[in-house]
């Protein structure tokens, strides 16, 4: 792409003027946006570059070796993988309410990011994957209430508090545009196309208290639905899918037991930016085959329904 080509040249040689010797630390989740954001900013200046990647224990089936695997050996991106899950998910122990929820897991991941941060001598710059749209939004709504909330992954509030300048070597596109952007700098088109995941991961996609046995029931369910999805050829039509793991346990029958095991339902939409959305006509068969394979393979699921409710009046996630 030739206009990606000469953006990033350009954006290259910004990044370089702005930070000069300086350090810069990024909070990396594993989403395009910062992702992109710290392969241009490491190919700009290198090892002046350190990402953290706050691992909150609430990410899907393998996704954190994933994500940490492709920056190390693929980037050779310095990058300290926090791995907290422990204190997050203890944190969390007991809690139900979405919003408490949120508070925890936000004020944690942005304690865990500043000790990491503060280890690192002379860090001047803190690098965020802020968009375009971003940028119009916080100012449209200045003030208000946020409706997307992005709160917790771009660490608000941090860079006044310890002294950083901000690096946003994407405020002038759109999406597409660092999806373009992306592949210009080689990321894997699986990678690109991923749907997006919310800062707060798996537990707001196990609504009532969050276990390790419950998220370990959905990392399962959800790998299986996704497999399905990717093996009819239906991942890129769908803006995010998803299982949640409800907070009920439901009779049933299989073999010649009984079984006493947790329901779960489906979740996919079509949406063109995440604020409406239209819930994914699937098939019967589709859905039949899907559940009885979560069934089957999942022990811990006993049931399987699926959420038909668009954004409004729904959400996209459960809670
Ligand atoms: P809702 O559930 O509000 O979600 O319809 C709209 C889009 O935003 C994502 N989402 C989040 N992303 N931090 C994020 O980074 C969050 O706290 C958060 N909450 C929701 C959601 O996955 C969907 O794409």
């Amino acid at each position: 792409d030739w206009t990606m080509g000469a953006y990033r040249e350009e954006a290259i040689a910004k990044i370089r003027e702005q930070v000069g010797d300086a350090k810069v630390i990024c909070a990396l989740s594993g989403g395009v946006d910062s992702s992109v954001a710290a392969v241009l900013i490491h190919e700009a200046i290198g090892e002046q570059l350190t990402c953290v990647f706050v691992d909150h224990g609430l990410m899907r089936k393998d996704e954190a070796q994933e994500v940490v695997g492709m920056f190390r050996e693929h980037y050779n991106l310095p990058l300290i993988h926090a791995d907290e899950a422990e204190l997050f998910l203890g944190e969390l122990d007991g809690v139900s309410d979405p919003e408490t929820k949120r508070k925890i897991i936000g004020k944690l991941f942005i304690d865990v990011f500043q000790k990491h941060a503060d280890e690192i001598e002379g860090v001047k710059f803190l690098a965020q994957g802020t968009l375009y749209p971003d940028v119009i939004e916080s100012v449209s709504f200045s003030g208000g209430p946020s409706v997307t909330i992005k709160s917790h992954h771009n660490v608000g509030g941090l860079p006044e508090k310890m002294g950083l300048k901000l690096v946003e070597p994407l405020r002038e596109l759109f999406k597409d545009e660092v999806r373009a952007l992306g592949r210009e700098l080689g990321l894997p088109a699986s990678f690109i196309g991923r749907h997006p995941f919310p800062g707060p991961g798996l537990a707001i996609r196990c609504p009532g208290e969050i276990t390790p046995e419950k998220l370990a029931i959905l990392r399962e369910a959800d790998a299986v639905y996704i497999d399905q999805i990717r093996k009819h050829g239906l991942y890129d039509e769908i803006w995010q899918a998803f299982v949640a793991i409800l907070p009920v346990r439901t009779v049933g029958v299989m073999g010649d037991g009984r079984t006493y095991d947790y329901a779960c339902a489906l979740r996919a939409v079509t949406s063109v930016d995440g604020m409406t959305a239209d819930y994914y006509p699937f098939t019967h068969e589709f859905l039949g085959e899907t559940a009885t394979r979560i069934i089957n393979e999942v022990p811990g699921i006993n049931r399987v329904t699926y959420d038909i409710t668009s954004k409004p009046p729904g959400t996209i996630e459960w809670e």
